[in-house]
């Protein structure tokens, strides 16, 4: 027979849920982030298809942040069915708002996540949202520099030499999407 010990540490369930919620986001962030990069490949944009595989690449150790944080407080962790990511984009402003999107709707989740956290007085919770939190500031600066510059790159010299030059575009306070 299992015998559980339960420890101070283990997390309301409520907080679980929401953290649980976050991590599938974070699965679906990686996911959609794949499509993306498949998309500009195909289409030959390889400086953005570069960039949406390495921000899938983070995505995917984000969820892990929570999934270990959970395992180490004694919660196996359940992970939520993924939609399928969109596969078809007009162009690359469409792309980009995409990217822009996601990362707002991710902040969404963390925000709410935090509250719990809070309002359950989780303080293990809290200091792992911390570190989401301050993600999630450079990751909308660097998208919002994203669908800026795409959109302003209006001739397809301009978007080749934003395409050639995107790591380096969208770094400086958003760190390049680190
Ligand atoms: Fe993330
Ligand atoms: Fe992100």
């Amino acid at each position: 027979m299992a015998v559980y010990f339960p420890r101070m540490s283990v997390p309301h369930p409520e907080v679980v849920s929401l953290l649980e919620k976050q991590l599938t986001h974070e699965f679906h962030a990686a996911q959609a982030y794949t499509a993306l990069g498949y998309w500009c490949d195909v289409q030959h944009w390889s400086g953005y298809s570069q960039f949406f595989h390495k921000q899938a690449a983070e995505e995917r150790t984000h969820a892990a942040r929570i999934l270990q944080h959970l395992a180490d407080r004694d919660v196996v962790p359940q992970i939520g069915a993924l939609a399928a990511p969109k596969k078809d984009y007009e162009d690359l402003e469409q792309c980009a708002q995409a990217a822009y999107d996601l990362e707002r709707n991710n902040t969404r989740g963390i925000h709410e996540a935090y509250a719990v956290a809070l309002k359950h007085g989780d303080f293990p919770a809290q200091v792992l949202l911390h570190w989401f939190i301050s993600e999630q500031v450079e990751e909308e600066a660097w998208s919002d520099k994203l669908v800026a510059k795409t959109k302003r790159a209006a001739c397809a010299g301009a978007l080749l030499y934003l395409d050639r030059h995107l790591e380096k575009e969208l770094s400086g306070t958003g760190g390049g999407g680190e």
